[in-house]
């Protein structure tokens, strides 16, 4: 229990300072294991199966989250953001709900990294959802990837 405390205290403060320097490049680090895959080459991304590093992720991802996506994804990721309604008027599409464990989860990593990256047509999907590789850092971009995919595997372990 004690351990499982510390294990949630640690990200957060590593959080904390990710947020009161957006931006600068130290989140990477490059020698703090996982996170040192924010530094690679995007194209050829690793994920970080360290699991304290997952969950760093997963965590930085809820704040990207919060600020970027749940506009039409919804708070939840039920795909009922307040501006689905105008998405779903205009192009047809609702916007994916990354709490259907049975749809989404066995959509593969890459292809969530890359809709999230160069948007829905990269994929087959509708333009509707925007390309984020242009505004978002590569790092959001995978936190924010890791975050969506934690929604549709509640349990998984990396
Ligand atoms: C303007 C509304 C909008 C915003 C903002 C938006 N999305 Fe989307 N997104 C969509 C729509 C609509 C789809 C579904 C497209 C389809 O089904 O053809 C989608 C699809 C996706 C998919 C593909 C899911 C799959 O099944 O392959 C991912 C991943 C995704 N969004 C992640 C994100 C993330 C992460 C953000 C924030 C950085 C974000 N979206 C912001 C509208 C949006």
């Amino acid at each position: 229990m004690k351990s499982a405390r510390m294990a949630l205290a640690v990200p957060a403060v590593v959080l904390a300072a990710a947020l009161s320097f957006p931006g600068c490049g130290s989140r990477g680090g490059g020698s703090r294991g996982g996170l040192a895959a924010h530094d690679s080459s995007f194209v050829s991304v690793t994920y970080p199966h360290d699991r304290s590093s997952m969950e760093l992720s997963v965590a930085r991802g809820r704040i990207v989250y919060g600020r970027y996506c749940a506009v039409c994804h919804g708070e939840n990721g039920e795909g009922d953001g307040f501006n689905a309604y105008n998405v779903k008027s205009t192009y047809g599409v609702t916007p994916t709900a990354f709490v259907d464990s049975v749809a989404f989860a066995s959509v593969p990593a890459d292809t969530v990294l890359a809709a999230i990256r160069d948007g829905g047509p990269a994929v087959g999907k509708s333009r509707a959802m925007p390309p984020w590789g242009r505004t978002l850092t590569p790092g959001d971009v995978i936190d924010a990837g890791e975050y969506v995919r934690s929604l549709a595997h509640p349990t998984r372990k990396n």
